[in-house]
């Protein structure tokens, strides 16, 4: 099969690799019909996450239909399309059984394309088939569903729920990227009284706005903090969502919150953050911090099928799964080509066959 494989700092490839197989039998293989990248598939081109190895195959979020199923696979039939989550979750651990599948101790967790093969892939091998992947109703296109693999519910599960959103609530949300305009969409379902978007780049706020942003602060330009108090009567926001990942939009999230208010961090750090605890400490603040778990697929696919959400608004450019190179030239480059998520529509090539099920009982 064709995958993107990774071969190590600034280099990638669009190369043919070995057809994924079951290994274990709480394995699936699966056809790729839609798949994304990710900014974290950059960093990780960047050469910033070490444990992926180099002939890795990357990506972690996918929509595809079940081609063989492992001997101890239940709830998955050949012939099934499903959500192919971020995470993974092994069932048994004592993280996995309260829910917190991104803290798998039993070889789940973020692996695709990060410890194990990826799914920008014409095929893919899915572990714990049972408990990590998710049917896709009748009905709903691979794009309705597509952003629930990742964006949705981390700003859905580390922004949104951590930050105990309330009706009624100003909410400032600091990066319009997509798991800032993720939380924007997220948060709009308890009903806040205004949603606040801070970002470097006019054309984020543009997007901020068309996703639901009531006001949106270029902190390039303007004092966002000025402008946040303005809002609320000098008092701060209920809430403020850090999703960019650095030090000082760390600082201005924590700055931007009245007394007892959340801070939601979900950017993924590189860099020491100061903690202004001798200025935190008398405001009764509270500050979370998380790693996806993706336990709320089942509830936002419901929200998807009820018109409630729509994350098909992210999916700005679609590619071939054969261009997969220049999707990520394009999505690279989101300054100049305004991209928020890029499709990666993938061809029928392989039918799901009954035949292979019998294949796999044989091994
Ligand atoms: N916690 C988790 O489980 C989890 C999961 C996925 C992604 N993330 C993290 O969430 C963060 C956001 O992801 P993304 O895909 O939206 O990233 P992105 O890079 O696409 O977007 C970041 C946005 O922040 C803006 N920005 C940069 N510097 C800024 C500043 N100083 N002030 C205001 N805005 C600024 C950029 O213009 C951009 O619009 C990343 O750190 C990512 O790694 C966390
Ligand atoms: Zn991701
Ligand atoms: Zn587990």
């Amino acid at each position: 099969m064709k995958a993107l494989v990774y071969h190590g700092p600034g280099q990638r490839g669009w190369d043919t690799v070995n057809d994924p197989t079951i290994i274990d039998q709480t394995d699936i293989v699966v056809r790729i019909d839609s798949s994304t990248i990710c900014g974290t598939d950059l960093h990780i081109l960047k050469g910033d996450v070490p444990e992926t190895s180099p002939g890795t195959v990357l990506g972690h979020e996918a929509v595809g239909t079940v081609l063989e199923i492992g001997r101890n696979v239940s709830t998955v039939a050949i012939g099934d399309r499903v959500l192919l989550s971020c995470v993974s979750s092994c069932g048994r651990c004592r993280y996995c059984k309260e829910g917190h599948y991104g803290q798998c101790l039993g070889g789940g967790g973020w692996i695709f394309g990060h410890t194990i093969d990826g799914l920008q892939a014409e095929y893919a091998r899915v572990p714990f088939a049972d408990n990590s992947v998710y049917k896709v109703p009748d009905g709903l296109s691979d794009e309705q569903v597509l952003f629930l693999a990742d964006i949705l519910p981390t700003a859905y599960e580390v922004g949104v729920l951590n930050g105990m959103v309330s009706p009624g609530d100003v909410v400032a949300i600091v990066g319009a990227g997509p798991i800032g305009l993720a939380a924007i969409l997220t948060a709009e379902l308890f009903a806040p009284e205004r949603i606040v978007a801070i970002d470097l780049a006019d054309t984020r706020l543009e997007s901020a706005v068309r996703f639901g942003a009531n006001t949106t602060i270029n902190n390039g330009r303007e004092d966002a903090l000025a402008r946040v108090m303005e809002l609320t009567e000098g008092l701060g926001a209920d809430v403020a969502f850090e999703a960019v990942g650095v030090p000082q939009t760390f600082e201005l999230a924590t700055e931007l919150i009245r007394p007892g208010g959340r801070v939601a961090n979900i950017g993924v750090h590189g860099a020491p953050v100061t903690l202004h605890l001798e200025k935190l400490w008398i405001r009764n603040v509270t500050i979370t911090t998380g790693l996806v778990d993706t336990f709320t697929i089942p509830r936002l696919m419901r929200l998807v099928a009820s018109g409630r959400l729509d994350p098909s608004l992210f999916a700005t450019h679609r590619f071939a799964l054969e261009d997969t190179m220049d999707a990520y030239d394009t999505f690279a480059d989101a300054a100049s080509t305004n991209a928020l998520k890029v499709v990666l529509q993938g061809s029928d090539r392989r039918p799901a066959s009954p035949v292979s099920i019998a294949e796999v009982a044989l091994v």
